[in-house]
Formats: structure tokens, sequence, C-alpha cells
């Protein structure tokens, strides 16, 4: 029977970002890769995956073409290990559980669902379950069986107490200020801030940075204060009310970043291609010689034809590719820029 391994998952483009991030970890051995997953030997804590701040999900999983389900169910504590190794210390965050399965009808997974609840005294509950089980066939005639580690996805953060509209996806932000040498800078300015996902993932990397973020919806900044409390950075991060067409001074900063309005979020009055521009200019005036500049948009082509004729270069690139709630796709870009 092959191993016990660790599957990680991540927005489609940030691969390199959590290659590096796992990296970081000796204690995280890479097994292999697969598509967009990630996978890892079994470290001895799964804490550290659980704190990993780039990726959507993780796992435990087992695959061997043994595991179908009638196989499962006559040896079921193949199962119940990964459910154990899940619940370990975190038995309180665990109360209900689901079982993916095609064929979920059958005796087999009916008497799995069973055992799981007498166990484990947890109640099956087919939608919004606390714990999620899966037993899946591959492509190459392996099944795999695993266990989400969290209730929730990682990607959704504590901290988000009040749910903007717009807000960031806190994996793509901490890959922006993944570029951005945030334990060697000083200041740190984020325009058009909203939510302030990328100010709070910031902050949490380095509580020693002057954070300072902006946007024009005072609405949003009032909610985005709630997040920021609840991320304990109430006295890190400094917001204002202002409009960037009345280029409000805040002085120079080593790293600027932003989460460009596009669609919706931007004012009814405005124009992308005035409002970019402005937002070029006044990085080129607030940005130190050597500072680092950090943009996400969906409307890059906009973006990339300007930054061309701009006193910036783009350095480096990420090209994303993000699931909507309405379940279409959207592919923006990073671009990471210095001066020329
Ligand atoms: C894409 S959202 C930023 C989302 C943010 N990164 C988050 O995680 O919530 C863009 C923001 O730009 C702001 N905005 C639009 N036009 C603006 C302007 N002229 N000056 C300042 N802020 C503006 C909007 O109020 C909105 O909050």
């Amino acid at each position: 029977m092959n191993p016990i391994l660790v599957k990680v998952t991540f927005v489609s483009g940030l691969r390199t970002i959590v290659l590096d991030e796992i990296a970081q970890y000796p204690e995280l051995v890479l097994h292999h890769q697969f598509g967009d997953e990630i996978f890892l030997e079994l470290p001895t804590s799964l804490e550290i995956v659980r704190d990993l701040k780039s990726i959507t999900n993780a796992f435990i999983v087992r695959q061997d073409t043994k595991l179908n389900p009638r196989f499962i169910n006559s040896h079921k504590s193949i199962l119940g290990e990964l459910v154990e190794m899940t619940l370990d210390d975190r038995a309180q965050t665990f109360k209900t559980f689901s079982l993916s399965c095609a064929g979920s009808d059958s005796v087999e997974i009916q008497k799995i669902i069973k055992f799981v609840s007498v166990q484990y005294k947890l109640v099956h509950a087919e939608e919004g379950a606390d714990m999620k089980i899966h037993i899946g066939k591959l492509d190459n005639d392996s099944w795999e069986i695993g266990v989400c580690l969290t209730s929730r996805p990682l990607s959704v953060r504590n901290y988000r107490v009040v749910n903007i509209q717009g807000g960031m996806n806190p994996t793509i932000a901490y890959a922006m200020n993944s570029f951005c040498s945030l334990k060697q800078s000083e200041s740190y300015l984020n325009i058009f801030s909203g939510g302030a996902t990328l100010l709070i993932e910031a902050g949490l990397i380095n509580k020693n940075l002057t954070l300072q973020g902006f946007d024009s919806d005072g609405k949003r900044i009032a909610d985005s204060v709630k997040n920021i409390k609840q991320a304990g950075l109430i006295k890190n991060i400094n917001l204002k009310a202002a409009d960037i067409y009345d280029k409000p001074e805040f002085g120079m900063f080593d790293i600027i970043t932003s989460d460009l309005p596009f669609g919706q979020l931007v004012g009814k009055n405005e124009n992308l291609r005035d409002l970019y521009e402005t937002f070029i200019y006044y990085c080129e005036t607030h940005l130190t010689p050597t500072g680092t500049l950090a943009v996400y948009t969906s409307e890059y082509e906009l973006l990339k034809e300007l930054l061309d004729t701009s006193k910036f270069e783009i350095k480096e690139s990420l090209s994303l590719k993000l699931i909507t709630s309405v379940n279409s796709y959207l592919y923006p870009k990073v671009f990471i820029c210095r001066f020329k």
C-alpha cells in the first residue's frame, strides 16, 4: 500500500509561490506534483501545513489501486487512520462530516458512513460539514481517499469578520507580498485598499513595517478596520479615505501594492485608462528609487500598455486562473515592477 501523504491545492498560477513557501520549512518534504496539486511526505505535525499562507486547501490522502469503496468497507481502519490524524488535537472543531464519492447510496458507502458516525461520534451532514472526506477514482486506475485538514478552506482567513465586495483572495495577496522583501523594508503603501487584505497579509509577516492604505470608499474603510482589529494589527495599519485623483500625500514608500479597481469597483464616472494612468504617475512619484511595485488586475493588457511607457519595467509576472462564485473563470495577472 502506498504511503499517507499531504495534498495541497492552490490558485492556478501560484505553484512557484507555494513551492517557495514549502521550502521555508525543513519539516515539509516534497513527494511529487501532479497538475495543480502538490504532494508532501507526512510531516510529524500537521500544524505547519495548516499555517501555510499560499494554499487553498490541505488534505491527508492515500492513493492506491486497491482503495475502492468495497475494499475500504472491509478495511475501515485505513480510512479511520486518516480521520484520527485530522481529529488529533482538534476534535472540538469537527462536529459533522460529509463523504463524497460517486455511487454514495451503495451499501458499502452507507456502511462507511455508519462507521465514521459511530466510531468518531460525528454527525453525517450532506452540506456544510466540518470534516470533508472523499473517495474518488483517479485517471490512472488508482483511487484516492482523503480528509480535508480544516473545516474551512485555508484561504478563508479568520481575520475576515466582514466580507467586503471584491475582497481579494488572501493567498494572492500573500503571493504579491512575497515579491516585496517585506522583512527588509520599512514602509508599505496599499493604494485602493478595499478590504485591506494586502495590508493585513503584509502586517502579519512584518509587524515593524509602517503600513499605510487609502481608498475613496469610506464604508469600505470602516469595514476593513473591523478585519484589521480582528487580525490584531490596529496599531500597525493606518487607513485614510482619499481619492487618488486628489493626490493624497503620505510620503515615500519602499513598497507599493495594489489590487486595481476594474468592472463594478470602478466609480460610475471613472474611466479606467485615466484611473490607471493616474495610479502609475502616483507610484512614480511615491516609490523610493529601489522600491518594488506589485499590481494585480484582470485588465492587464491596459495596465501593461501603460507600464511600458512609464518609468517602470515589469520584472516578474504571475498569470492566474480563478473560479468565480458563478462558476466562470477570471484570468488576472500580477506584475512586479521596479524603476527602469
Ligand atoms: C478591487 S478593490 C480592492 C480590493 C482589496 N484589495 C480587497 O482585498 O478588498 C478596488 C478599490 O478601489 C477603490 N477605488 C475606486 N476608485 C478609486 C479612486 N479614484 N480613489 C481611491 N480608491 C478608489 C474602490 O473603492 C475599491 O475599494
